[in-house]
């Protein structure tokens, strides 16, 4: 195994019922990288997320984390192993504290009370959230509700972070700090991020380097300035086929 990546998928595929969702996919998250997973609407990413993080099983191909064979495991057993994904659309619990919903994330990893109170408290400060502990999530606004829901998925540690556009509704200054969360969150905590998103200017900001799909099928890999001078990538994003 190379002792740099941190997850391999190799030749996945995901069918529903006719479609193909995902087709014969490979790539690889390195330790320690941004990875940005880009690509034109129903190319596939938040099927990508969820096969990655055991929410779907793969039809094919295979999947390895940190050398494990993860196929065919369920959230919780590639959770405890490192993984951890949010969603496209807000999963916090709206009608609790911002303090019980980063506590959430704590449960499975941490027994003692004191240790998951200081993980809240740490992991609230990372992600700017302190001064709101005790607001109700749902009443806070759009930008820091995206944040909290980052905050539960962070609160585990992961070795990978999956991030399903966490910038959507974000203003420029809430985008900003978010960059900088996730270059702390990669450069103080070394978890890796894997991250999909339509804001192409912080993509290609943030991103190490950029796996791009279309229709399912991978269509380019590189670094940001490789990726955005492709032409595959081009003529993907403004419609044109050869
Ligand atoms: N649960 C599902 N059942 C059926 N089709 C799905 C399901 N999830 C995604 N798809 C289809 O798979 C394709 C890829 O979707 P998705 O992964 O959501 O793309 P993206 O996140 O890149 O916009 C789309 O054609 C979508 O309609
Ligand atoms: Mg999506």
């Amino acid at each position: 195994m190379d002792s740099q990546v941190l997850l391999k998928v190799e030749n996945m595929t995901r069918r529903f019922s006719g479609l193909v969702a995902i087709k014969d996919l490979s790539f690889e998250v390195r330790k320690g990288e941004i990875l940005g997973l880009i690509g034109p609407n129903g190319a596939g990413k938040s099927t990508t997320f969820n096969v990655v993080s055991g929410f779907f099983k793969p039809s094919e191909g295979k999947l390895a984390f940190l050398g494990e064979d993860i196929t065919g495991m369920g959230p919780a057993q590639v959770c405890r192993r490192g993984l951890v994904r949010t969603f496209q659309h807000d999963s916090l619990l709206r009608d609790m504290t911002v303090y019980d919903n980063i506590l959430i994330g704590t449960f499975d990893m941490i027994r003692s009370k004191p240790d998951r109170d200081s993980r809240v408290r740490e992991t609230a400060e990372l992600l700017g959230l302190s001064d709101v502990l005790d607001d109700i999530a749902g009443n806070l606004p759009h930008g820091l509700q995206r944040l909290v829901s980052i905050a539960i998925a962070f609160a585990t540690r992961p070795k990978l972070l999956c991030l399903d556009e966490p910038l959507t509704g974000l203003n420029q200054t809430e985008v900003g700090s978010a960059l900088d969360v996730f270059r702390r969150i990669r450069d103080e905590y070394a978890s890796s991020i894997l991250l999909v998103e339509h804001n192409m200017k912080a993509v290609m900001e943030i991103c190490d380097r950029i796996v791009v799909l279309d229709y399912g099928v991978f269509l380019a890999e590189g670094k940001p300035e490789e990726v955005k001078q492709n032409p595959d990538v081009i003529a993907a994003y403004l419609g044109k086929r050869a």
